[in-house]
């Protein structure tokens, strides 16, 4: 069945006539028949040429389904029944491979069908642009965008379910790929006024509704609200349930389509939070409280509802009460203060509920666009989708109803524009025979409206910044006075007489005659409405709140920022953003989608003929067929209209060298196509019939296929004929190789073979020389031969006869020796067992240790007294001996070893071995001296000519010089001295001067102390009362304090025959003039690093502390 479908064209199987232009006779009355038919047929789709007219079904069709998507897709506009799809379709082709900006404008009534075609514009167009990961995220974030918007900006009206309160205008865009990046959303003007009060029979926004249902009880809870509709004054209860409506269902998807637009679960808290506030807000009641001065002020009666509100919005409760209570007029630096009356408090009660909720608003639309916005900055593509509020009347219309349709009309306008004008104008332009067509422009309404002098909202404007009282009633007066001339402004009041009977005209109203009918407007409320004032003190107030979402709607508030300028009115305001949106859609390709509402009971397979009709005749549905049909479906200019066709014919393809214009008409010539179908203007070709052109692409499409082929073929034959050259050249090649190859192969075989056979005579030839040679060789030899064999045999005959007269004569030789033997053993037996065992035995000792030390001699270790080497002992009874040996021989070596030293080497010898006596295993300093050599004189004071006086002064021989740390008595800190000894004296001087600082006798030396530790302190005691102990004893620190300790001793020992007392001591006494200090050496503080510190503790004790 599907398929069927598939291969339908627009003329098979059709019901009525899907395009109004094939309509024959055209009028009213077949136009209508013609809907009406294809209506109950379930056709709502028709099209005037590429406009498509979509009749509400008010019932879900089965047309939008997956296939019927892959059916549309890729197919030619009018080769399918009409459908949104097909528009949509060409749309998005000719976005993606024209690279056109597109625009998608969607007009007709309230509840005709607009939001739902802009859905299923975008939900085809999602369908069938590009896939993978990342688009599809962009296309459902895209698509989510609207249950979100639709909860917040969509109501129940008595026109329509789910009627879109704001206008909104969505730019997709796509890459060059046609994969969308992202999109912007704008809105325009939502209807606040319906946020504290809905005509009968209508709802509040729906998501009021669906936070109450839906909501869990523990949301519920923390909102701090109930379930019941009935406990909210903002809602209206007549309606409160829509049939066929889930709002908790909804609430459910709206959740899930914030979440997946984006908004974090803070953000969408938030959002019911302020959601919660507004309905909270109408249940704040105000009661008159009588004052002093006889004026009422009024007072909040519950406070309970405001408390809530301030623990939801955290805002002080006292501060929202005042703003609630008073009204601060700033002007010029002065604040006035006043009191509100009960209806002035009920004014901003609601001002505030209506601000909050459209800024809330506001503020959702660049939530989602911040979310939806293309992430590259990639040149972009743009379609836009324009789905506006429709055309409204109502019983009571006011300022909401008038900017609606106020938007409507420059639609129409544009409409116009674009369509009926812009086409006829540029038939004349091209010079392309044309009757005129008349329309009827609305551009007189919309400059009524419009104007920037005498304009209704130019009026409004000026009536609402005229200072002195200025109501309602004041600004229709001055409409009646500028308006009144205009053929469509029409009031009771109006000057001119023409209305004064007209009873059905009340006052206090104005009535605009728009393009789809008469409107009756009330006037009352157009000022405040324009003016859209908030107090100061409110929107102070909410900027306090804690609440982020709050604070950040209201910026105004912030008395930083205070702004005594008026802001610009809602009329102003809105018509701006209409001029922007008309010059936008100018600018793109437009594609029309108009809605007709089939009755006004929103009820299915009912069609109201007399409101259709209403309908096609405001829209101009009959004046586009007509322009339609007088027209041509398609034009083109001359040079790319060739360009992509000139391959149709022979003349101009490849190339054509004339002008475009007679390449076209050529080219239209020869493919036959009727004089009828086509005319030529002055830049472009007209083609009538849309199917002329398909014809053409058609035609085209075969021929790229034909080219294509050509292109093929040539390539191919092209390809394999290099590629058989090559082969062959190849081949050619291969078989020149091989022959080479294969010739030497066999020259090389011959010749071997040759070889071996040369080889093989040659062989066989001087063997058989060989053999002759060798016969007549051994011809010769044999006699001698024989004669050797003869003289060999006679040889050996003599030499067996000599051997055995040998043999007998050495017989009695040996008889007689054992004769001999037998007569001396028998003679000398009685002698031999005496002796010969000692002398056996003595004669063996005797060869054991001469052969023993014949082996040491060669075994002997090296002359190093060092050496332990000693050959192992060979024989036990030797042990002794060999002990020995060992030790005189180590003595020896030592003996030859001390020879060599020279009397200096010895002496230090003698003091390095004297430091060994006196320090080792005492002092732990001991074993880093062994290495250090005694050198004594460290300081070589003869050849710095700074110590010259010091030099000369001393006569004796210096045993000592070197700079040591003397340990100042009082403090423990230390100062460099030279130290010198001499054979006689202990010398001190300044290392910088050299001048002499004390000077001791050794005779007055008396002991030096030192601690076991590794460090080089060493106290000099003097002889108590002698001349040199006046200022105690020395303390002192030295890197060679083993050296410096032994040489003291050693000189002391050879001068005065004394053992000078060493005291190794970790705690030693040392007199400091009168005081005895106690020296004590301390193990630790690793703070200094490896040097030991001295420390004067208290005058008994100075403490040294060793690393
Ligand atoms: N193509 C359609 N198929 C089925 N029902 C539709 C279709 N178009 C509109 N409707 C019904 O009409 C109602 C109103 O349509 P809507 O698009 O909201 O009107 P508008 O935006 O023009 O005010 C929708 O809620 C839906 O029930
Ligand atoms: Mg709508």
């Amino acid at each position: 069945m599907a398929k069927m479908e598939v291969k339908s064209s627009l003329l098979d199987n059709m019901i009525g006539v899907g395009d109004m232009v094939l309509l024959e006779p055209l009028n009213e009355e077949t136009f209508i028949d013609n809907l009406k038919k294809r209506f109950d047929h379930s056709e709502i789709y028709t099209y005037i040429g590429s406009v498509v007219i979509s009749v509400n079904p008010y019932r879900s069709l089965p047309i939008y389904s997956p296939e019927k998507v892959e059916d549309y897709r890729n197919r030619n506009f009018y080769e399918l029944s009409p459908h949104i799809f097909a528009l949509s379709d060409e749309a998005y082709r000719s976005l993606r491979d024209q690279d056109k900006d597109q625009c998608i404008l969607i007009t007709g009534e309230s509840g005709a069908g607009k939001t739902e075609a802009s859905k299923l514009v975008m939900s085809y167009v999602a369908a069938v642009c590009g896939k993978g990961a990342e688009v599809n995220q962009v296309k459902e974030q895209l698509l989510q965008s609207n249950p979100v918007l639709e909860a917040f900006g969509n109501a129940k009206t008595v026109r329509n379910d789910n009627s879109s309160r704001f206008g909104k205008y969505m730019d997709i865009e796509f890459d060059f790929k046609g994969d969308p990046l992202g999109g912007v959303i704008s809105n325009y003007l939502l209807e606040k006024s319906r946020v504290v009060k809905q005509p009968r029979g209508e709802r509040n926004f729906h998501v009021f509704y669906q936070l109450l249902s839906g909501a869990s009880e523990e949301l519920l809870h923390k909102l701090k609200l109930e379930q019941d509709f009935s406990r909210y004054n903002y809602l209206s209860l007549d309606s409160a349930k829509v049939n066929g409506v889930d709002d908790a269902a909804n609430f459910r998807t709206v959740r899930n389509a914030m979440q997946i637009v984006g908004f974090s679960d803070h953000e969408a808290e938030s959002v019911l939070e302020v959601v919660a506030t507004v309905l909270k807000l109408g249940n704040i009641e105000f009661k008159p409280e009588s004052r002093v001065n006889g004026l009422d002020e009024s007072k909040i009666k519950d406070k309970n509802e405001l408390k809530e509100i301030c623990e939801l919005t955290s805002i002080d409760q006292l501060v929202l009460e005042r703003a609630f209570s008073f009204r601060t007029v700033e002007a010029k630096q002065e604040k006035v203060s006043t009191t509100l009356n009960v209806a002035q408090a009920y004014y901003a009660r609601d001002a505030l509920a209506k601000n909050l909720y459209s800024r809330l608003f506001s503020w959702l639309v660049n939530r989602i666009n911040e979310s939806i916005k293309a992430q590259t900055k990639v040149r972009k593509k743009v379609m836009g989708v324009l789905d506006i509020y429709g055309f409204e009347i109502f019983e009571d219309n006011s300022f909401e109803q008038f900017i609606i349709n106020y938007c409507n009309e420059k639609l129409q306008q544009i409409f116009i524009e674009l369509t009926l004008k812009e086409e006829q104008e540029e038939y004349i332009r091209e010079d392309i025979e044309w009757t005129h067509i008349d329309y009827f422009n609305n551009a007189i309404i919309c400059d009524l409206i419009e104007n920037n002098t005498n304009g209704i909202l130019a009026m409004l404007d000026e009536e609402c910044l005229r200072p002195g009282t200025v109501t309602d009633e004041t600004f229709l007066e001055k409409l009646n006075q500028v308006c009144a001339t205009h053929q469509h402004f029409e009031s009771r009041m109006s000057k001119c007489s023409r209305f004064l009977n007209d009873t059905t005209l009340p006052h206090s109203c104005f009535r605009i005659q728009h393009y789809a009918g008469k409107v009756l407007y009330q006037v009352e409320g157009f000022v405040d409405k324009n003016n859209d004032l908030l107090y100061r003190d409110l929107s102070q107030a909410m900027w306090k709140a804690g609440h982020a979402l709050i604070k950040s709607l209201f910026p105004e508030g912030n008395p930083a920022k205070v702004n005594l300028k008026r802001p610009p009115t809602a009329g102003s305001q809105f018509k701006a953003s209409v001029a922007t949106l008309m010059k936008n859609l100018q600018t793109k390709n437009p594609n029309y989608i108009r809605c007709i509402k089939p009755n006004d009971k929103k009820a299915a397979h009912i069609f109201n003929e007399s409101l259709v009709c209403h309908q096609i005749r405001y829209l101009g549905l009959l004046e586009n067929v007509r322009v339609r049909r007088a027209g041509y479906a398609f034009r083109q200019a001359y040079e790319p209209c060739l360009e992509r066709y000139k391959m149709l014919c022979k003349q101009t393809w490849p190339h054509w060298k004339g002008p475009a214009r007679s390449g076209v008409e050529i080219l239209f010539n020869e493919l036959e196509i009727p004089m009828e179908e086509y005319s030529f203007g002055r830049s472009k070709i007209f083609i009538r019939n849309p199917r002329t052109l398909f014809q053409l692409e058609d035609l085209r499409k075969q021929r790229l296929e034909d080219l294509a082929t050509l292109i093929q073929k040539i390539y191919r034959g092209w390809k394999c004929r290099t590629h058989f050259l090559l082969m062959k050249k190849s081949q050619v090649v291969i078989a020149a190789w091989y022959r080479r190859y294969a010739q030497q192969k066999r020259y090389q075989q011959i010749k071997s073979s040759a070889l071996v056979i040369q080889s093989y005579i040659r062989g066989w030839k001087a063997r058989k020389i060989l053999r002759e040679l060798k016969h007549q060789k051994r011809c010769k030899e044999a006699a001698t031969t024989i004669a050797a064999y003869w003289h060999g045999t006679q040889a050996r005959r003599e030499l067996k006869r000599l051997k055995e007269e040998a043999r007998r004569k050495h017989a009695v030789a040996v008889i007689w020796a054992y004769w001999l033997g037998l007569k001396v053993r028998r003679e000398y037996r009685k002698f031999f067992r005496a002796n010969a065992g000692k002398k056996i035995y003595e004669f063996t000792l005797q060869r054991i240790v001469q052969k023993y030390f014949l082996d040491m001699k060669n075994k002997m270790p090296s002359l190093s007294p060092i050496d332990k080497n000693w050959p192992s002992r060979p024989y036990l009874f030797l042990d002794s001996t060999h002990k020995e040996l060992k030790r005189i021989f180590h003595l020896w070596r030592c003996k030859k070893y001390r020879d060599q030293f020279t009397d200096q080497r010895k002496l230090v010898y003698e003091e390095k071995l004297e430091a060994s006596e006196l320090f080792k295993d005492k002092k732990a300093l001991y074993p880093s001296s062994v290495g250090q050599p005694f050198q004594g004189a460290y300081l070589e004071i003869s050849k710095n000519p700074k110590y010259k006086k010091l030099k000369d002064a001393i006569e004796e021989k210096i045993i000592i010089a070197e700079v040591v740390n003397k340990i100042n008595r009082a403090n423990g800190k230390s100062t460099s001295r030279i130290f010198l000894l001499t054979n006689n004296n202990l010398l001190l001087a300044d290392q910088k001067s050299g001048q002499i600082k004390s000077e001791v006798p050794l005779v007055d030396v008396t002991k030096v102390s030192m601690s076991s530790q590794n460090d080089g302190f060493f106290a000099v005691h003097l002889k108590e009362g002698s001349e040199a102990a006046s200022k105690g004893d020395f303390l002192f620190s030295s890197d060679h304090l083993i050296e410096m300790a032994t040489k003291l001793y050693r000189t002391t020992l050879s001068q005065t025959k004394q053992k000078l007392n060493i005291e190794i001591s970790d705690e030693f006494l040392v007199q400091f003039r009168q005081d005895k200090v106690c020296v004590k050496f301390i193990q630790g503080n690793q703070k200094n690093g490896s040097v030991p510190t001295c420390k004067r503790r208290n005058n008994r004790l100075l403490e040294v502390a060793v690393p």
